[in-house]
Parts: structure tokens; C-alpha cells; sequence
């Protein structure tokens, strides 16, 4: 009997401050290690943005703008991602309580060429505010014709008003855990070495399921790891 061809997954995804970037080499892990075909397609701006952004008043006007959720205008995308795969990942961060500019602009550009009919797991990755984000990227994905039958995210696991601050200050240039009395309660930025573990046990859960053909719907994604 000929060997079944092993599932394919498309990873297109957004990173600013490289998070998202982090949490997708780990779920690229567990696939693989279930036999999964991995094809990652990062989306690129047309003009670079800079992380961090370098100064408080750009970061204001970055957290204003990115809240009445302005695109960025993206580089032409490549060929790959025109391709039929079993499974697309649409990762990024969320910003102002909606995702990414980048995005957004996809959406608005390729959203119908690239979704309809296909089965699409968003994740996401933010300090801890994404339902917004999560439900406006849904009806935009349904618009398209898109299945959606689960999302995973993952928040920064500081706790707050640490985490809010910490990362305006981080995204400013400043460097937060390393300030003495505000350190003491924000090590770091982003996410941990144990959500990055989850991201991985994620992927080999979605390799498997891809590969028995089962129902995403079934994975519990929303684990006190990820969502601390
Ligand atoms: C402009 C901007 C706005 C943000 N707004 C939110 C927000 O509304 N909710 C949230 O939980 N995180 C917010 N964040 C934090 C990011 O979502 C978070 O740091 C994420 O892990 C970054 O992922 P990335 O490194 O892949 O870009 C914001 C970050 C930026 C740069």
C-alpha cells in the first residue's frame, strides 16, 4: 500500500519584539517531531519597523494608531504560501487590543484568496489582553470563508500593573528588569522557557490530530501555562 503523504502545515506569521517568533519554532518542534511538513512564511513590512520603537512619544503614537487599527503596508508575499496545506497557522501579536497591523493588512489584501475553505488556527501572543483581538480576527476569518475550529494564546506570565508597564517601557528601548526597585517585580519580558515547553507539547498535539485526522475542536489549548 502506498505510504500516506505526511500532513502539511503553513505557519504565516507577524513578530515585532520576536515572541510570536519564540512560541512558533516551538510548536515547529513538536510537529515535526510528529512527521509534519513545516512551511513558515513571516510577513514583511514594506517599510521595517523597528523594535524597540526607541522613545515614549512613539510608542504612544504607535499604542493610539495600532488601537484604531492602522495596517502596515506588507512586502509582496511569496509563492509558498499558495500552496494547499492541511492546516494554516496565522500567528502575531496583539496590539491595542486588535491584531497586528500587518495583519490586518493581509487580511485586507489576501484574506479571501488565501482562507476560504481552508482550516486556520490563529495564535496569538500578548501580555495578557487578546478576546478582542480574538473575536475580531474570527468574523474577519469567517468573512473570508475560512474554518476556524480552535486559536491558541499565550500571555506574558508577569503579573500586574508590572506586565502593562513593563512592556510599554521594554517597546520604549528601556530595559525594565533591569531597574532596581521595578525589577524586583518584572524579571522579564515575554514569555517563559515553560510556555515556550507548552508551545511544543502544542505542536505535537496538532501533528497527531492532523495525522489520525481528527478535530482540532478536541485540544484543550487554554492551560494554566499558557494563559497564566
Ligand atoms: C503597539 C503595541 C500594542 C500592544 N497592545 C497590547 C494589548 O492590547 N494587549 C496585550 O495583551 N498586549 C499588547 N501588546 C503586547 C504584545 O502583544 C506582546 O508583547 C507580544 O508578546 C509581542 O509579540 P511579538 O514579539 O511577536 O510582536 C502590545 C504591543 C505593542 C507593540
Amino acid at each position: 500500500m502506498p505510504k500516506a503523504l505526511p500532513p502539511k502545515v503553513l505557519f504565516i506569521y507577524y513578530s515585532f519584539s520576536g515572541q510570536t517568533n519564540g512560541l512558533l519554532n516551538h510548536l515547529a518542534i513538536g510537529l515535526r517531531q510528529e512527521g509534519v511538513e513545516v512551511v513558515m512564511e513571516k510577513l514583511r513590512p514594506l517599510k521595517p519597523l523597528r523594535f524597540p520603537v526607541g522613545n515614549i512619544p512613539q510608542t504612544l503614537i504607535m499604542m493610539l494608531t495600532t488601537f484604531f487599527r492602522a495596517r502596515t503596508p506588507l512586502q509582496p508575499r511569496s509563492k509558498l504560501i499558495n500552496k494547499k496545506y492541511n492546516l494554516i497557522i496565522l500567528a502575531g501579536p496583539t496590539w491595542s487590543y486588535n491584531p497586528s497591523g500587518p495583519i490586518l493588512s493581509l487580511m485586507d489584501q489576501d484574506g479571501e484568496a488565501l482562507f476560504r475553505d481552508q482550516k486556520i488556527l490563529p495564535v496569538i501572543s500578548c501580555r495578557g489582553y487578546w478576546r478582542m483581538h480574538w473575536y475580531g480576527l474570527r468574523k474577519k476569518l469567517f468573512k473570508c470563508g475560512g474554518q476556524v475550529p480552535n486559536h491558541i494564546v499565550f500571555s506574558h506570565p508577569s503579573k500586574e500593573p508590572w506586565r502593562t508597564i513593563g512592556v510599554f517601557l521594554k517597546i520604549a528601548g528601556k530595559a525594565p528588569e533591569r531597574l532596581r526597585i521595578f525589577g524586583k517585580f518584572y524579571q522579564r519580558y515575554g514569555h517563559s522557557k515553560i510556555q515556550l515547553e507548552e508551545a511544543e507539547k502544542f505542536g505535537a498535539l496538532i501533528g497527531q490530530t492532523l495525522k489520525e485526522n481528527k478535530d482540532l475542536a478536541a485540544i484543550n489549548f487554554h492551560t494554566d501555562i499558557a494563559l497564566p
